[in-house]
């Protein structure tokens, strides 16, 4: 029995480590996103300027095929006013379900798919990356910094080194977060290609920030709901443990307690 034991937890160790080990492309340097840790929340301004930058940008060859246009004004996300989410729809065309023609897009549709360049759906991306990984996957790491699913699409858009080169017909883009060193995507970012309506200054940092703070948005849209409920179950069972402990330190009391009296 104790053998069988100490053989599985060789070997989940061991395969931890592993994992561990076969992390991902180059380096990734953590950044305080405004929600991480327990009590995190999104910045709705910056929400607001990575939508202009996916939208300006990265929309050109890449689709979000799983969000709905309409959560743009949710409550904890980039929180449009619902007139501005109607305009916003209109700039996309879709094909109507039932009608099976072209017409623009409406709040309750979803952002366009977009495979044209062979990119890949950005809608759960910061979910699909991760950017570091706990001490030998014990998680510790993801709890304190999450797993640096907006932290790994930062580093790969700002870790362009401007060599490119061509193989097979396609061109290459030297870039030293993405796995193999060398990406289909040439650096979509370019100092002050974005005009922010708020002043902030749209240098590449900025805006590679911003656009990750927003991906991470639509891959959990409801992470503050999910944080806040998360809070409110530890403190019941804090709560319970206390009574449990009291009840149980009462109901002994008579066998346990002083012997006088
Ligand atoms: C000119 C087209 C183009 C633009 C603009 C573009 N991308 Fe890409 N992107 C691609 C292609 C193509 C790939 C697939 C690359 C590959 O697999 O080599 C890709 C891949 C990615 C990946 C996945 C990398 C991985 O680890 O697999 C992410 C994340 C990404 N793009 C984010 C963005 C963001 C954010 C923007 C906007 C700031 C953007 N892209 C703009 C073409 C583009």
């Amino acid at each position: 029995m104790l053998r069988k034991i100490a053989i599985t937890a060789i070997s989940a160790l061991t395969l931890a480590a592993g994992a561990a080990l076969a992390s991902e492309g180059g380096h990734v340097e953590d950044i305080a996103f405004s929600f991480e840790g327990p009590f995190g929340k999104f910045d709705e301004h910056q929400l607001q300027r990575g939508l202009q930058v996916y939208t300006e940008v990265c929309a050109a060859c890449h689709g979000m095929k799983f969000v709905p246009i309409r959560s743009l004004s949710d409550e904890g996300g980039p929180r449009l006013p619902e007139d501005q989410v109607r305009a916003y729809a209109k700039q996309f065309t879709v094909v109507d379900k039932d009608s099976g023609e072209e017409r623009p897009a409406l709040p309750s549709d979803n952002f366009p798919a977009n495979d044209g360049a062979g990119a890949p759906d950005l809608s759960l991306m910061a979910k699909a990356r991760a950017g570091f990984h706990g001490p030998y996957g014990l998680g510790i790491n993801q709890l304190l910094k999450g797993i640096g699913g907006p932290e790994y699409i930062h580093a790969l858009l700002t870790g362009y080194s401007g060599e490119s080169k061509e193989e097979a017909g396609s061109t290459f883009y030297e870039n030293h977060t993405f796995s193999t060193g060398w990406i289909k995507m040439p650096a979509p970012l370019a100092d002050g290609q974005v005009t922010y309506a708020d002043g902030t200054e749209a240098t590449v940092d900025q805006m590679a920030k911003d656009v990750s703070a927003f991906l991470m948005w639509t891959a959990e849209p409801h992470m503050m709901a999910r944080k806040h409920a998360g809070f409110l179950g530890v403190m019941m069972l804090g709560l319970l443990a206390t009574l449990l402990y009291l009840t149980n330190k009462r109901l002994w009391a008579g066998i346990k307690g002083k012997k006088s009296a």
